[in-house]
């Protein structure tokens, strides 16, 4: 099968989607972007995540692009002509094509918009929240707005290659205080002592996750008590559960941070048993 890409209209060979050379996105990192599950051919929380991109165009003054119906149609017939069943669609929206200059281009210059799905056997990570991921733990680099989803990721992909080298699979960034932000590419929680689930407040520090917002309603649903508050690094280390949320995670445990290890050092069961409930209570169309 071939698969395609959506790029600005057009259903293309994998091997024939191009940008152009001056993309904005390309030069500046001025694009945003999403990443939407797919979960037995249902888009998963598509609502929450095209809020967020509606709401990055706004904050970067781009344009809104197609309309919700046309978003809602690109993103489907991506996922329908690279026959997904269970994986991710990836929507990633640029100020467009124009010769370079810091300055935004004339007003009217077409977004780019390109749209891409992939099949993942979910099968992997359902046998990873059986023991946990490790972490590792890094001075947070970014800029002030890592609200907006944007694909300026550099700092991400370094920390990201550090925790694979480590023996790890996801980097938890830390603020000159001590504090967790998010993760690398996934939001941050711990579960305390006393049994509350405690996930850093979704300031401007960082990216309110749809994952993050779906597990809070899935606390309200199955009773578990949550503070949205900042938690230090040594608090995470003496948790009784850590766990990361993201659309390509969904709810992770954490076995080891920085090769301490959190509880039992196997990932919590508070963690799995929100995992194993977090499809029923996500929005799927
Ligand atoms: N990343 N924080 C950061 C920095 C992220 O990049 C992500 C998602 C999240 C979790 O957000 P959500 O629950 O909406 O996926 C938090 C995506 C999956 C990625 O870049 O691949």
């Amino acid at each position: 099968m071939t698969r395609v890409i959506y790029i600005n209209g057009q259903y293309r060979p994998y091997d024939h989607a191009f940008v152009h050379a001056e993309d904005r996105g390309f030069q500046f990192g001025d694009a945003v972007y999403e990443v939407i599950e797919v979960a037995a051919g249902k888009l998963v929380d598509e609502p929450r995540h095209m809020a967020r991109l509606a709401r990055s165009l706004r904050e970067l003054h781009m344009s809104s692009g197609p309309t919700p119906a046309a978003w809602a149609l690109i993103l489907r017939e991506t996922v329908r002509r690279n026959r997904v069943r269970d994986g991710s669609v990836y929507l990633q929206v640029s100020r467009g094509a124009a010769p370079r200059d810091f300055l935004f281009p004339e007003p009217g210059t077409p977004l780019t918009v390109v749209c891409l799905a992939r099949a993942i056997d979910p099968a992997p990570g359902w046998a990873t929240a059986e023991k946990g991921i490790r972490i590792i733990t890094r001075p947070d680099p970014r800029w002030a707005r890592c609200d907006i989803k944007t694909v300026m990721l550099l700092p991400a992909s370094l920390a990201k290659e550090d925790a694979k080298a480590a023996g790890a699979q996801e980097v938890w960034f830390v603020d000159q205080d001590g504090y967790v932000t998010e993760g690398g590419s996934s939001n941050a929680w711990i579960l305390t002592d006393s049994g509350h689930l405690v996930t850093t407040p979704a300031t401007k520090a960082i990216l309110r996750g749809v994952t993050r917002m779906t597990v809070l309603d899935c606390c309200k649903q199955l009773g578990v008590s949550f503070e949205e508050r900042r938690f230090t690094i040594d608090e995470a280390k003496t948790a009784r559960e850590a766990f990361i949320t993201s659309a390509s995670n969904l709810v992770m445990p954490v076995s080891a941070i920085d090769d301490v290890p959190i509880g039992n050092g196997n990932g919590g069961t508070v963690a799995r048993d929100i995992r194993a409930n977090f499809h029923s209570l996500a929005a799927l169309t």
